[in-house]
């Protein structure tokens, strides 16, 4: 059976973007948000762009509380909020993939720029956050949510993963590879996420003297990436 997914700001840029091109590979996608409403309103969305888009609309806490796996696609800025009040419904055995880059903005600085985290990333502290049992996994920091949102728009790019098991990056990699123009790349240990969050700042730069919705693409890399021929 494959896993359950949720999203978790799944009425944001990035949490629809992934529901969206999830929907599309036929994959059910329970839709979250802090807000019944907002959530209805996301998933009526998906569903008038993917016409038989198994989404559903749940608060957060449900959402969270019947899936596998959950991305977590929320500003920096409420992170700890956000992981705080799913803490109660978070479940040992469930992969949380942490999305959030903490962007300079989220203190009205440059999004060129980021913060300082003291656990080393975003993702850490998420790991840091969540109930013992619960694994968390980096991904998807530097595609845009724009193209990714936008099923007119073809994807090419990779998402770097990193994570302290070797079997929780499959998971997650065997999700999002589901979607065309998409590549998952084993990027190492969870503590890699302290480099990919810093990817998106550049990212942000090099696409705004562009004017473009531009990837990161690894290079040089062997046909069949899953399992890499060693890795943790
Ligand atoms: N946008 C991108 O291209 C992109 C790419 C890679 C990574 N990321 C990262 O992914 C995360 C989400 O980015 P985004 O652009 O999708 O953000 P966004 O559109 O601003 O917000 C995402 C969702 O977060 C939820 N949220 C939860 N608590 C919140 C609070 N206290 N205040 C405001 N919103 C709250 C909101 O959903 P409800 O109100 O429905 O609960 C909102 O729709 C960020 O950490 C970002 O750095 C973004």
């Amino acid at each position: 059976m494959s896993d359950r997914v949720a999203i978790v700001g799944a009425t944001g840029a990035l949490g629809f973007g992934l529901a969206v091109r999830l929907a599309a590979t036929g994959m059910p996608v329970a839709m979250g948000s802090r807000s019944p409403e907002r959530a209805e309103e996301a998933a009526g969305k998906a569903r008038a762009a993917v016409p038989d888009a198994e989404c559903t609309a749940v608060v957060n806490q449900d959402a969270v509380r019947d899936a596998d796996i959950v991305f977590l696609c929320v500003p920096f800025r409420n992170q700890s909020e956000n992981l705080t009040n799913l803490k109660d419904h978070l479940r040992e055995g469930q992969i949380l993939v942490d999305a959030t880059v903490p962007l300079a903005a989220a203190v009205g600085g440059r999004a060129t720029r980021t913060l300082g985290v003291w656990q080393g990333s975003a993702a850490q502290q998420a790991a840091e956050m969540v109930p013992e049992g619960v694994r968390v996994v980096g991904a998807l920091h530097t595609v845009g949510a724009p193209k990714l949102g936008d099923l007119a728009e073809a994807l090419d790019e990779d998402v770097l993963v990193c994570g302290d098991k070797r079997a929780d990056k499959r998971r997650v990699a065997a999700i999002l590879d589901r979607i065309p123009g998409l590549r998952c790349v084993d990027a190492g240990r969870l503590e890699q996420a302290r480099t990919i969050e810093q990817m998106t700042a550049l990212m942000i730069s090099i696409n705004a003297r562009y004017k473009v919705h531009g990837g990161v693409r690894i290079v040089g890399l062997p046909k069949e990436l899953w399992p890499p021929p060693s890795s943790s």
